[in-house]
């Protein structure tokens, strides 16, 4: 076929090339693209004019309104501290109880709290704040080291058997381990300590006269000589159903064969001291929710 031929059924003229009999159209490229080019050519054109766009070494063309995404990301952040001033200057300044009073600040509390607890508390305490075998319950019962905001505060900043310098000790001896007790004498107090849990002291005295004579030697001067524990050294109340490590016979053993001295990390150089006040807030908030 010539060059020029027209196609009878779409009224187009050929190229002219023609493979086994398929000869090939000369169709325009169609308005819209030529539309679509001219578009966005026009929209990069005035983009650059307008806007930060081409790099120029170690500087970069401005553009013409001037719009720069970290001074934007600056006024924002300020503005977020000052919405957020009002009530951290609250909680700097006012006590706990003045705190917990203020409904509108314990509003702003419970939500902060709860990220900033989800971020650094729950892996070891438990999203919910109620712990895992090794890790206390926070949000109920009765706490080792005390349970007032204001000794929580103290817990969470230095932590307890950590790196921070006037850290909190928990020495719970390894009374078999050590030599300290016999294995009898273990098994003895053992009995005792898992009764005084379940039945009280009463009864734990009647059925093993010699684990609570074992008891009153070797572990009130710790845990008290009625075992409720002792704030002061983080000794637990044993008299309660609120096990740190578990109160069956088993998990009681190994706590006492072999000591226990757990871990809980001082917060005041990660979170700062403001964070460490919130969150002990934030868990005695908690803890008023669910007695
Ligand atoms: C020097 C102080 C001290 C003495 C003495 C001591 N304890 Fe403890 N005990 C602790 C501390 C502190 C803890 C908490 C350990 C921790 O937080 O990791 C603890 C924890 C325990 C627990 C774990 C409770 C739980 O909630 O899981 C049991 C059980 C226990 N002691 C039993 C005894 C018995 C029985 C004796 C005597 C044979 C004894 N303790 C003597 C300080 C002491
Ligand atoms: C790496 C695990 C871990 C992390 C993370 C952790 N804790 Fe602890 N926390 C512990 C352990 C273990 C204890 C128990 C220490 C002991 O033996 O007395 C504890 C004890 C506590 C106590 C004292 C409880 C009592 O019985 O007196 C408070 C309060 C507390 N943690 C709050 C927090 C807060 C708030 C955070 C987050 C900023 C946090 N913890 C993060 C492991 C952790």
């Amino acid at each position: 076929m010539a060059l020029g031929e027209r196609d009878p059924v779409t009224g187009y003229l050929t190229t002219g090339h023609e493979w086994n009999g398929i000869k090939e159209l000369n169709s325009p490229v169609p308005r819209i693209v030529y539309v679509f080019l001219i578009l966005t050519t026009a929209f990069s054109l005035i983009y650059c004019l307008l806007m930060p766009a081409l790099p120029l070494g170690t500087t970069y063309t401005k553009g013409l309104l001037g719009y720069d995404e970290r001074q934007v990301v600056e006024r924002e952040l300020a503005r977020a501290a000052t919405v957020k001033a009002p009530w951290h200057e609250l909680l700097d300044r006012q006590d706990f109880v003045a705190l917990a009073a203020d409904e509108a600040v314990m509003r702003e509390i419970r939500e902060a709290g709860r990220l900033l607890f989800g971020q650094n508390c729950a892996a070891c305490h438990g999203t919910n704040a109620m712990g895992n075998a090794g890790f206390p319950n926070l949000a109920t019962g009765t706490l080792n080291w005390g349970d007032s905001p204001e000794v929580m505060q103290e817990t969470i900043r230095i932590g307890v058997n950590s790196a921070h310098p006037e850290t909190r000790t928990a020495q719970m001896p390894a009374f078999g381990k050590d030599g300290i007790l016999s294995r009898r004498e273990v098994d003895a107090v053992i009995a005792y300590v898992h009764d005084l849990g379940r039945d009280g002291i009463a009864a734990a005295n009647l059925a093993h006269s010699d684990g609570a004579e074992i008891f009153s030697a070797q572990c009130s001067a710790c845990h008290g000589e009625d075992a409720r524990g002792n704030a002061e050294l983080g000794a637990p109340n044993l008299t309660d159903s609120n096990w740190l490590y578990g109160g069956d016979l088993q998990t009681i053993f190994e706590t006492v064969w072999y000591g226990r001295q757990g871990q809980m990390p001082g917060w005041e150089a990660r979170l700062g001291a403001r964070n460490v006040k919130l969150l002990a807030a934030y868990i005695s908030d908690l803890r008023t929710q669910r007695p």
